[in-house]
């Protein structure tokens, strides 16, 4: 996915292709990262929904593009960095900064670490992947640590910046390979206990690579001192680490590029091990609810800890779309157990650390009305044992109606199946299509509101597994009442004009 794709569907063919040529350096290939937060008492007021895979809006309404970075908890403030994606443009675009009072609402700070065109390390030709900051005591600044590379990550390499302000601008330090080894994918873990700040950083893909190190830094956080862990061979990357009150969770994924797969956790009640055996944390064939592990949030609110997963739904057709996947972790100590919840709008008090999940009202595809080639067709899987296929362009579409709405922007889920990934995973050599064919990451579905066709919405959805059902949002403005009508049509995904089967739709209020 590193190798020149490009913002169009070309990339996706350009993937298949890159495995081939590339080999396992393709799969090594960056991807995503870490964990850590110490939280007091937040001052909020919660008045927006967190809505994964949603796109998310920050307050001047531009996308957030803040992707594979950490949040930092401070003074009543959030602040998420992450990797800032140019349009057209796949690496090298620096390390942007937002900052929030609840998590769900993200005013844009600009670029933390901005590239510099001459610099051997952060040009915009290299690789400044999985930013991650933390204060260092010490020194009093902050340092932003991320995977430091140049294009054909050759380097391997650990970047240091830092800042007087939380903000910053950074100021580039230095590229240090760790203890003298490789560092691919980038992930930092503070113990809220004692406060010492880790990193973990997967070895690179070569035979003798393929491990992922947990090591402790030193007291000024500006090198690494001592290798504490060694998750060895699992050939894992996107690493992070959740802490509770008696264990410690580490989150990886598998390597396979931009595409999501199931992430596994790691238990141990110390950071030196001994570590469990993995386990999937999600639920099998979801592929982490098409999602890459990436950062993990602990938050101590006033009533409750609630852990959240930071997840990246990488978009590799166009990088700066990539959404976030940021789910509630269901930890139980006692049984040793990690799991992830999937909801699709819910309602988090980062004060009170309490979160509830929103109801909403269902749809169901059985009382929805199929116009031209679209049909209704036997799924046992699907909610109602029918589900809505055969969706293409506007002459063959559904329609959902007598739908109650308040006259306000609500969220809509979409639970849809699009099979298009060919048995991704099943295949042999767990290639998305063996006999040449064409993969595609996503079909785009058209959605209109009361026939109003001069707004038409595009929602995106991406390949599922067979017979897995997922969720994929909008924000859509319904009349007040009960007549309104969502119709469903097929838009042009770089293929063809098919929209995804359709299972339900849930209407959610409106933010208060
Ligand atoms: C914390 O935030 C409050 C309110 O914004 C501010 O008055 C105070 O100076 C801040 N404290 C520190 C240590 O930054
Ligand atoms: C990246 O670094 C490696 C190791 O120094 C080198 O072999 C490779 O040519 C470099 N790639 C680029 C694009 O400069
Ligand atoms: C460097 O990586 C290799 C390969 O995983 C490993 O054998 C070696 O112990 C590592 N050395 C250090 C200091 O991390
Ligand atoms: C939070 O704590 C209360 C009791 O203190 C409990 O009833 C509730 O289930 C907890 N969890 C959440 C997610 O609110
Ligand atoms: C479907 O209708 C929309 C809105 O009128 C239009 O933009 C789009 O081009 C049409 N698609 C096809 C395949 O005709
Ligand atoms: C409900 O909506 C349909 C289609 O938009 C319309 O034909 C019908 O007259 C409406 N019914 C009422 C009671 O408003």
């Amino acid at each position: 996915m590193n190798h020149g794709a490009q913002r169009d569907y070309q990339a996706d063919i350009a993937f298949t292709f890159c495995v081939a040529v590339y080999g396992e350096q393709m799969f090594g290939l960056d991807m995503r990262f870490s964990s850590r937060l110490l939280l007091l008492g937040a001052v909020a007021v919660q008045a927006k929904y967190i809505v994964p895979g949603a796109r998310w809006r920050d307050t001047e309404n531009n996308l957030v593009n803040a992707h594979a970075g950490n949040v930092v908890f401070e003074n009543g403030t959030f602040w998420l960095f992450g990797e800032y994606k140019v349009e057209g443009q796949e690496e090298g675009g620096g390390v942007s900064v937002y900052s929030s009072e609840d998590l769900a609402t993200w005013t844009s700070h600009g670029l933390a670490l901005e590239p510099i065109s001459w610099h051997p390390f952060i040009s915009p030709k290299n690789i400044i992947q999985r930013p991650k900051v933390v204060y260092s005591e010490s020194t009093s600044q902050y340092h932003m640590w991320w995977h430091a590379d140049n294009a054909t990550y050759g380097r391997l390499l650990q970047g240091l910046a830092v800042s007087d302000t939380i903000a910053g601008p950074y100021r580039f330090v230095s590229a240090q390979a760790p203890m003298g080894n490789w560092s691919q994918d980038f992930g930092m873990f503070t113990d809220y206990k004692d406060g010492k700040t880790y990193a973990l950083y997967s070895n690179g893909d070569s035979v003798e690579g393929r491990d992922v190190y947990l090591a402790s830094y030193n007291k000024d956080i500006t090198t690494l001192e001592e290798v504490v862990y060694r998750f060895d061979k699992f050939d894992l990357e996107a690493p992070s680490i959740v802490q509770t009150e008696h264990s410690y969770y580490a989150l990886l994924s598998h390597k396979t590029g931009y595409r999501p797969n199931n992430v596994v956790a790691f238990r141990a009640d110390s950071l030196s091990g001994p570590w469990s055996q993995p386990w999937i944390v999600a639920p099998l064939n979801t592929r982490t609810f098409n999602s890459q592990s990436g950062f993990t949030l602990r938050i101590a609110g006033t009533e409750n800890t609630t852990y959240l997963y930071l997840g990246d739904q990488w978009d590799s057709n166009s990088l700066w779309e990539s959404r976030y996947i940021w789910l509630p972790i269901n930890i139980d100590d006692d049984k040793k157990t990690l799991q992830l919840e999937w909801h699709d709008v819910y309602d988090l008090d980062v004060k009170t650390g309490n979160w509830k999940s929103v109801e909403g009202t269902t749809y169901s595809a059985k009382d929805a009305i199929t116009s031209g080639n679209a049909f209704k067709q036997e799924a046992n899987f699907a909610t109602d044992g029918v589900i809505l296929t055969g969706i293409e362009g506007n002459d063959s579409t559904v329609a959902f109606q007598g739908i109650k709405g308040t006259g306000k922007p609500q969220w809509v889920s979409f639970y849809y199946q699009n099979t298009d990934d060919m048995g991704f995973g099943d295949q042999p050599g767990g290639s998305p299509d063996r006999i040449g064919g064409t993969w595609q990451l996503r079909r785009i579905s058209s959605v209109v509101v009361n026939g109003k066709t001069e707004s038409v919405e595009t929602l995106y959805q991406r390949d599922t597994h067979k017979g897995i059902i997922l969720s994929t949002p909008l924000q859509l403005t319904l009349d007040d009442g009960s007549n309104n009508t969502i119709t469903v049509g097929g838009l042009y995904n770089g293929f063809h004009y098919k929209g995804a089967d359709l299972d339900k739709i849930v209407i959610y209020p409106p933010e208060s």
